[in-house]
């Protein structure tokens, strides 16, 4: 929704931005187009293939841009690297991006076979094929149950459990398949999207990586600057929601929620981009 985060941004020049997870760079450009001619946009993403594909894509905008590969949880050292003590406007885009999940090598989709990595740092971590083959029953029913909001959470871990005592489930495609034949097709979405997801969360730390930002993005926020959050999960929904109240109710620094309801995508967005459906856009400024 880059229109809308511009909308509610309001970029300008002579201004800092952060767009703490630039994917493919859509947010970067709309705010540096927005700014002109010279606001600059620090642009972070943990992903470093993500990186390359922004700078590959803002040819012509070199001078105003500074590419960071980070944790968008860490914003104090992004700041120090950045060299600046706050921004003027920052912008979360939460998840994954389209050429992560097109890329049937990253193991995010279940449409076509992959590895079962689905992290977006590659460099360390847990993957989902240790998730599926290592996790002890209870660990992945916590998991599929909390994140996936899955409600037969309990057959698809026992069909996990009854898969991997033959043999390692090695790809995304096997394990769609182990859950799909464990719950059957019951909505339009296929039945493995809310346990990719809920891996996927786990795997990322996604929650705990938006709690701790939440916590610190007050301090590397100047005063009239605007924060953004696009988020796509309920719960997700659920910790911003809470966070922007808890921030407009503290008197130093102060905020106003320029959001009352989260924002929605428009039809023709939603048409484009199936993903969007699910989107939900909440504001933020700081006022003191
Ligand atoms: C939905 S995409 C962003 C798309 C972007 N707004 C655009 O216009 O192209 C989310 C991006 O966030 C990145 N990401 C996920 N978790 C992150 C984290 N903890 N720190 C930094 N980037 C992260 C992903 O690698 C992905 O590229």
């Amino acid at each position: 929704m880059p229109e809308k985060v511009v909308e509610y941004m309001r970029p300008a020049g002579g201004s800092v931005y952060l767009d703490a997870t630039a994917g493919e760079g859509g947010h970067v450009r709309a705010i540096l187009q927005a700014s002109a001619p010279d606001a600059c946009v620090v642009c972070v993403d943990i992903d470093e293939r993500a990186l390359r594909a922004v700078q590959a894509g803002l040819k012509g905008f070199e001078k105003r841009i500074r590419l960071i590969r980070a944790n968008y949880k860490d914003i104090g050292e992004i700041a120090r690297q950045a060299g600046v003590d706050g921004f003027d406007g920052v912008v979360l885009d939460l998840g994954f991006s389209l050429s992560q999940i097109n890329d049937a090598a990253r193991g995010f989709s279940f449409d076509s076979d992959g590895p079962l990595d689905m992290r977006y740092d590659t460099s360390h971590g847990v993957t989902a094929y240790d998730v599926v083959n290592t996790f002890k029953p209870e660990m992945l029913e916590d998991i599929v149950r909390d994140f996936g909001e899955e409600r037969r959470y309990k057959s698809v871990v026992r069909a996990i459990v009854h898969a991997r005592e033959r043999s390692r489930i090695e790809g995304t495609a096997a394990l769609a398949k182990v859950i799909a034949s464990a719950i059957g097709r019951h909505s339009r979405i296929h039945p493995a999207t809310r346990t990719f997801q809920a891996i996927r969360i786990f795997v990322n730390n996604e929650m705990g990586n938006l709690k701790e930002f939440l916590e610190t993005v007050k301090d590397f926020l100047n005063v009239g600057g605007v924060l953004v959050i696009i988020s796509f999960h309920s719960l997700e929904d659920r910790i911003v929601k809470s966070a922007f109240r808890q921030l407009s109710a503290s008197s130093v620094p102060s905020f106003q929620i320029l959001t009352r309801k989260p924002v929605t995508p428009d039809e023709d967005e939603m048409r484009l981009n199936r993903r969007s459906r699910s989107a939900k856009l909440r504001a933020i400024k700081r006022v003191s």
